[in-house]
């Protein structure tokens, strides 16, 4: 999953804060279930985000056990919201007692479904979108996002780099061709000002015009 250089990671790892103990014990299940989850560099980085941009209204597509969704609520004020959504219930049911361990219950609200679907069907503006969903689905996320981002709002997109199978013209599977496209958009609509941050696996940072 790493497209940097191992030793920079390793650099970058040994340097930064150990994660708060939920966090660290989200960090360990993580290890043990082998799940790809974004990350302690890129959670800090959404984290970052989020203090930031003074975000109140996120949409995450692809929570897992809610690792990311955690690092962002621990960042965001009160009165604020992440929606989360994955389609593995078992996912949801672990994310939402890690919650209640960091006390961030208030602001946090994880469904369980397509979440395409579910984003289609929320209403209202998100000041933060995160995606990380199945690859083929970027694209489409794009699109969406673009109409549900209010005018300053970022859509924040990992695993851009691909662990570099986009550099492979052999790499023509629908995931990867997914990506490809997803960057295409996000550097070519002018209504967006993007860029990616080669951390981990890449992470893409776009930010919609016209406020
Ligand atoms: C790479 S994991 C990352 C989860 C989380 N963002 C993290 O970093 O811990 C992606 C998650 O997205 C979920 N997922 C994939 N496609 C989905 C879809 N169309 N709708 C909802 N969840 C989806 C998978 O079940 C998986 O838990």
């Amino acid at each position: 999953m790493n497209i940097t250089h191992p030793a920079i990671h390793d650099y970058l790892e040994l340097n930064r804060p150990p994660s708060d103990p939920v966090l660290q014990a989200m960090e360990e299940y993580g290890r043990a279930q082998n799940f790809p989850s974004l990350g302690a560099q890129c959670g800090r980085l959404l984290y970052a985000l989020v203090a930031i941009s003074g975000a109140q209204r996120v949409f995450e597509l692809g929570s897992g056990y809610g690792y990311s969704m955690y690092w962002m609520a621990k960042a965001m004020s009160d009165g604020g919201m992440i929606i989360g959504t994955d389609t593995n219930p078992d996912n949801a049911a672990s994310a939402r007692e890690y919650f209640r361990q960091g006390g961030l219950q208030d602001k946090t609200d994880l469904r369980t479904g397509d979440a395409v679907s579910l984003f289609e069907r929320e209403s209202g503006l998100f000041d933060l979108v995160v995606c990380d969903i199945d690859k083929h689905q970027y694209p489409e996320v794009f699109d969406l996002a673009k109409r549900r981002l209010r005018p300053g709002g970022m859509l924040v997109a990992d695993n851009i780099l691909w662990s570099g199978r986009i550099l492979e013209d052999t790499e023509t599977d629908k995931a990867t061709n997914g990506i490809r496209e997803f960057t295409r958009l996000i550097f070519s609509d002018p209504g967006f000002f993007s860029v990616i941050i080669p951390i981990r696996d890449g992470m893409s940072l776009s930010i919609k015009a016209g406020e």
